[in-house]
């Protein structure tokens, strides 16, 4: 099948290239010159493992281009919108400037028959708004939505082997040929028995930010468990796993620790809840008002831990900060929580070296008051306090007896939980976590 894809960012990078490797002719459009001149070359602008393989061997293929021309895309009979919905400055609601932009773009380039597919994350509502959109401009074209849950670090694999598929078709005369192309568009996907969920456009829409609440809420249960425990002296590691156990509760996403960060859960809770009260039902999502506000203080928590373990103020105090990536495997610092304590420190008068193994060009870009190193070993020389706020691999496996003829005091902060607290103590160090006790 000939394809569209507009917008490469993230998602519309990532599935550009899947869509080519299960098999269609793939064509990318972004209004970015520098985005498309990166793609065309192999290369994905940001990291993504795996991702610069799939591109090379996609281009390769032939099958696969990248334009700034929309009059490209005019061949496809799908079309799917993959723009950003970033948070409204100042505002809980999400921006729809580049999905309203992009099905401009789109309407002139269509013709009978073809199928827009929405995939970008969109307050409930917006999909039908675009069908009508679409229909009055080009009677014989529709609009379906089929919702994307890929994860940075995992996108191609999350791609090309989704836990589920969701196809949200509009009524009436639209729901034929969308439900015939999505199935031809996964035809491979649908073979290996991937699990799919037919329903309405509405519903669709809703199911990812269902999908992310319920992930924050997860995130934000077992900080708020964390909370609890510094009050009480007990350990929430120690719940996590043991109520992991019930296979009803799982262990994922029970990590406590700094909380969650990047560009989709902070923003998605929070236009659902601007949504909720467009439509008058605000108070069924209160309670992710609470799960915002919790997983806020987390990160407040951290720079008071950080002011008791330097005996009641961190100005003129030296402390490393490792990691400024939202999560690890990742360069993508949108609200990480790593550069949010870094910051606020900072702002309290302490001397704050950030490193990362990835994300420092990224984090310097919108944090450049912060001094960044590119090693470990730079950021803790002399240093009266270290904080491990981003689980890099490489950080979690730190060796405490080298490390600590290297800082001038052996002081760790384990923001997110991570390391070995017994190795750590051993070695020598004072060790402190969110959500476990000073023991
Ligand atoms: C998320 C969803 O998982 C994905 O399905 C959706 O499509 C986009 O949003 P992503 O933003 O890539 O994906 O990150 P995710 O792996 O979900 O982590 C989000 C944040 O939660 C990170 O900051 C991470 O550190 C934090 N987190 C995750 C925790 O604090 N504790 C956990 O147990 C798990």
């Amino acid at each position: 099948m000939k394809i569209g894809v507009i917008g490469c960012g993230y998602l519309g990078a990532v599935h550009a290239a899947c869509m080519t490797k299960l098999g269609h002719d793939v064509v990318g459009y972004d209004v970015d010159e520098a985005k498309i001149e990166s793609l065309s070359a192999g290369k994905a602008p940001f990291y993504e493992p795996g991702l610069d393989e799939l591109l090379a061997e996609s281009l390769a293929t032939g099958r696969l281009s990248f334009t700034l021309d929309p009059a490209e895309l005019a061949d496809a009979t799908a079309y799917f919108v993959c723009v950003g919905t970033p948070q409204k400055r100042n505002e809980n609601a999400a921006d729809m400037t580049f999905v309203d932009a992009a099905v401009t773009t789109l309407i002139p380039q269509l013709s009978d028959g073809d199928v827009v597919i929405g995939k970008s994350t969109v307050p409930v509502g917006t999909a039908e708004r675009l069908l009508a959109q679409i229909e009055e401009a080009v009677p014989g074209a529709t609009l379906c939505w089929n919702p994307e849950f890929l994860r940075e670090g995992f996108a191609v694999e999350d791609t090309l082997t989704p836990d589920r598929l969701v196809f949200g078709l509009p009524v009436g005369d639209g729901a034929e040929p969308s439900e015939r192309v999505l199935r031809e568009v996964y035809t491979s996907v649908l073979d290996l028995g991937t699990p799919l969920v037919v329903t309405d456009l509405g519903t669709a829409q809703l199911v990812k930010v269902a999908a992310n609440s319920f992930l924050a809420t997860k995130i934000s249960f077992i900080n708020a468990m964390a909370e609890f425990c510094e009050a009480t002296g007990s350990d929430v590691v120690a719940i996590a796993d043991a109520i992991g156990f019930d296979e009803r509760i799982g262990r994922k996403f029970l990590n406590a620790g700094l909380g969650f960060g990047g560009g989709c859960l902070p923003k998605d809770i929070r236009a659902f809840m601007a949504r909720a009260g467009e439509l008058g039902v605000d108070q069924t999502l209160t309670f992710l008002r609470e799960v915002d506000s919790i997983n806020m203080r987390r990160r407040t928590r951290m720079v008071d831990l950080a002011r008791e373990e330097c005996g009641g103020s961190i100005a003129g105090r030296r402390i490393a900060v490792l990691g400024a990536s939202f999560k690890p495997n990742s360069d993508d610092v949108r609200d990480s929580p790593a550069l949010n304590v870094a910051e606020q420190m900072r702002l309290q008068g302490a001397d704050v070296t950030v490193t990362d193994p990835i994300a420092v060009e990224n984090a310097r870009g919108r944090f450049p008051d912060l001094r960044f190193v590119s090693s470990v070993e730079e950021a803790i020389a002399g240093v009266d306090l270290v904080l491990l706020l981003t689980e890099w691999k490489e950080y979690v496996e730190l060796d405490p007896d080298a490390l600590k003829p290297l800082v001038g005091q052996a002081r760790v902060l384990d923001g997110r939980n991570a390391l070995d607290p017994a190795r750590w103590r051993a070695a020598g160090w004072t060790y402190r976590a969110l959500g476990r006790s000073r023991a």
